[in-house]
Parts: C-alpha cells; sequence; structure tokens
C-alpha cells in the first residue's frame, strides 16, 4: 500500500493509494485510535456501489455505524443538507471522540468534511474519495465547504482530515464526463510542476495509481508550505480565476468545473504568451492534451462579462487578483494584476 504523509500546522495525517483500499476502512478508522462510533457520509449514487462495503468493513473493526444519504451533485452543498448532517449525527450520538467517514465525491467531502469540522467544535474526520477529482485533490488539504444562494464556497472552514483512503479501483464506475473533470485537475497540476506528469499524459503512458499519487504529491508540498492558501499554493489555482468566472456568469450550469477550468487554464495560457511571459507554443500543447481528453478549450462569453465576474473573486488581495502564469509547460508563477490590467489581455486572448 502506498502512504503519503501531510504534515500541516494543525495536523499530521496518512494518506493512503492502493486498490482494494476500501475494504481496509475499518482498520484505518480504527487506528486512528478514535471512539467506537462512526457515521458515514455519502450520497445516493455512490451508497448504491460502495456504502455496503464500507459499512461491513467499519463494524467488522468494531465500529458501531449509521450512515447519512444527500442527494448526488452541487444542488446538496446547501445549509439546509448540512442542517440533516447534523441531525443524524445527533440521532447516531456521534460524541467528541467519534468519527465522521466521508464516502463521495467533492461534494460529500467538503460538505461532510465541513460538517465534521463544525459538530461538537470538530470531530475525527476520514476522507474515502470516490471521484477522479476528489482522488487527486479535493480529499486532501482540508478546505471545506458549502454554497450559499450568494455564492459557491461562501461558508467553510479549513478543516485536515485524520486519514485519506483512496481506492483507484472504484473509479471503475465514475461516469465519463466526470472523469473528463478530475483530467482537467490533473492536466493543471503537469503544467503547473510536473513535465514527466505531462508526458505521461500525452502519452496515455500512466497507470491510474501513479497519476493520483503524483498529484498529491505536488498538491502535499503546496499545502505544506502555505496551509492557509496565501503564497504558494495559490500556484494551484492555475485556470480557476477565468474558470470560476465562466461558472459564475453561466450559473454552474452549462460548464462543469473541470470544463470551466480547462477554458481558463487555455485562456491564462495564452494571455502569457502575449505578455511574453510564457514560452511560446504552451498554449498550443495545452489545446491539444486537453483535446485529447474531452474538454473545452474556449467560450463565447464576453469578456466585460467575464471580468466583472473576476472582480468578485474571493482571493483577491486588494484590487490585484493573483493571477497564475506558466513560465513554460510544468512551471508556474503568481502574476498579481488588477482587472483593468487583465481585460485587454484576455480580449486578445479570447479571440486568437
Ligand atoms: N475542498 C477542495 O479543496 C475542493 C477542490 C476542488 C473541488 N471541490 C469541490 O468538489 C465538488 C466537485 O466534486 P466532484 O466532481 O467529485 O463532484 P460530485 O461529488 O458531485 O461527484 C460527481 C458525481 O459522480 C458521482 N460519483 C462519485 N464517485 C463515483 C463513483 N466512484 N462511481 C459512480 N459515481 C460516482 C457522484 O454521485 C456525483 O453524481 C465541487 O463542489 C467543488 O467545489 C473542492
Amino acid at each position: 500500500m502506498t502512504e503519503l504523509s501531510v504534515q500541516t500546522q494543525t495536523k499530521r495525517y496518512p494518506v493512503y493509494i492502493t486498490p482494494g483500499a476500501l475494504a481496509q476502512t475499518g482498520s484505518i478508522v480504527a487506528a486512528q485510535g478514535t471512539g467506537r462510533n462512526t457515521v458515514v457520509v455519502t450520497d445516493h449514487q455512490v451508497a448504491e456501489y460502495f456504502l455496503e462495503r464500507v459499512v461491513q468493513s467499519l463494524k467488522n473493526a468494531g465500529f458501531t455505524c449509521d450512515s447519512a444519504v444527500i442527494p448526488a451533485g452541487e444542488k446538496s452543498k446547501t445549509p439546509e443538507q448540512l442542517a440533516r448532517l447534523y441531525a443524524s449525527f445527533h440521532k447516531a450520538g456521534l460524541t467528541r471522540s467519534d468519527s465522521v467517514v466521508a464516502l463521495g465525491g467533492g461534494v460529500v467531502g467538503d460538505l461532510a468534511g465541513f460538517a465534521a469540522a463544525t459538530w461538537l467544535r470538530g470531530v475525527s474526520l476520514v476522507q474515502v474519495p470516490t471521484s477522479l477529482l476528489a482522488q487527486v485533490d479535493s480529499s486532501v488539504g482540508g478546505k471545506t465547504g458549502l454554497d450559499l444562494p450568494q455564492g459557491k464556497n461562501l461558508v467553510g472552514a479549513f478543516y485536515q482530515p485524520n486519514a485519506v483512503i483512496i481506492d483507484p479501483l472504484v473509479l471503475e464506475t465514475l461516469p465519463g464526463p466526470y472523469r473528463a473533470d478530475g483530467m482537467a485537475e490533473i492536466i493543471k497540476y503537469g503544467f503547473i510542476a510536473d513535465r514527466t506528469l505531462l508526458e505521461r499524459i500525452e502519452t496515455k503512458n500512466c497507470d491510474q495509481s501513479w497519476m493520483i499519487e503524483r498529484c498529491l504529491r505536488i498538491k502535499i508540498h503546496f499545502i505544506e508550505k502555505d496551509e492557509k492558501d496565501s503564497g504558494e499554493r495559490m500556484l494551484l489555482n492555475f485556470g480557476h480565476t477565468v474558470g470560476h468566472s465562466i461558472e459564475k456568469l453561466t450559473g454552474f450550469t452549462r460548464y462543469s468545473h473541470g470544463q470551466a477550468v480547462a477554458i481558463g487554464m487555455v485562456l491564462a495560457a495564452r494571455m502569457g504568451e502575449i505578455m511574453n511571459r510564457t514560452k511560446p507554443g504552451t498554449t498550443h500543447r495545452l489545446v491539444r492534451i486537453l483535446t485529447e481528453y474531452g474538454l473545452p478549450i474556449s467560450t463565447n462569453l464576453p469578456v466585460p462579462e467575464l471580468i466583472d465576474a473576476l472582480r468578485s473573486d474571493k482571493k483577491k488581495l486588494g484590487r490585484h487578483i493573483h493571477f497564475v502564469l506558466l513560465h513554460q509547460p510544468g512551471e508556474a508563477f503568481l502574476h498579481p494584476m488588477t482587472p483593468e490590467e487583465i481585460q485587454p489581455v484576455l480580449e486578445v486572448a479570447s479571440h486568437d
């Protein structure tokens, strides 16, 4: 079993990556030395495939185990579903020494993570990510939260899990479009920090476990240097600044997160080339790879509207947005720009 370790200022925890790891959930939670009571939070779709296996594994390890099942999809990241989770925790008698197990994609991980962070001011949390995006990104790093009618991820907490259990075999049932969303993040890791990963993605010569481990090593490197996302961790936002604007402008319905990030990455790479900060040919390579993996590379959304959406970016520092640009494939840097500076370059980039 591959075991990575994350050391932040608040916690040190293991990340296990191994085919078949799901069946070891019980023994891994037991190794945390927490209480004997657990609640598994999952969504309806994931429950159908994997809930029974995880519950059985916990019971075999001697745990009392309840489950809370939310509807699948982003629409569940709400205060209403959070309140339902609190009610389930209460009903299960979950005490401060007990554990929440988040079994699912990024939606379950974010919502159950926030519920664990806030129930009795914080109980143990074990992330068992089942989507590619959650396995390479959201389950590690401690960002938890939910959406409000006013905006996405507006409420949240940094709350690191006690352990992360990644079983690449569960991806066999993941529908294609969600796989593509995860690939957008993997392609991002390659372009910001890992040329070997990029080459393997290009030649389709990579084992799933290898690829997940490679991405998580990059993510862990950034988390350990900058847990609260105020410096180097922001490089992980390559493509996300414009990507978030695209999602927001289209009401989070026309493009998935991964698709919006894919378009955002192309625009950021092209902007870098226009400003002579990015090696020529980088955008061409990015476009080729994204297309190969079925991801979009452009949008017809008007630039002035994208810029308006950018102005409310929650990662803004004063008037500046921490824009992520590439020196070349595999090397990224932060480039603070005001929306006024971004607009003309984005205009040219989006018409190229
Ligand atoms: N916390 C973070 O650092 C972070 C980072 C990136 C994204 N996110 C959040 O993650 C969310 C998106 O995550 P997502 O793409 O995993 O979406 P998701 O959780 O909605 O999962 C996508 C769909 O796939 C299904 N699914 C998941 N695993 C499956 C499997 N193995 N087999 C069959 N179906 C499966 C789910 O039921 C769902 O319908 C967003 O809310 C985003 O804000 C968080």
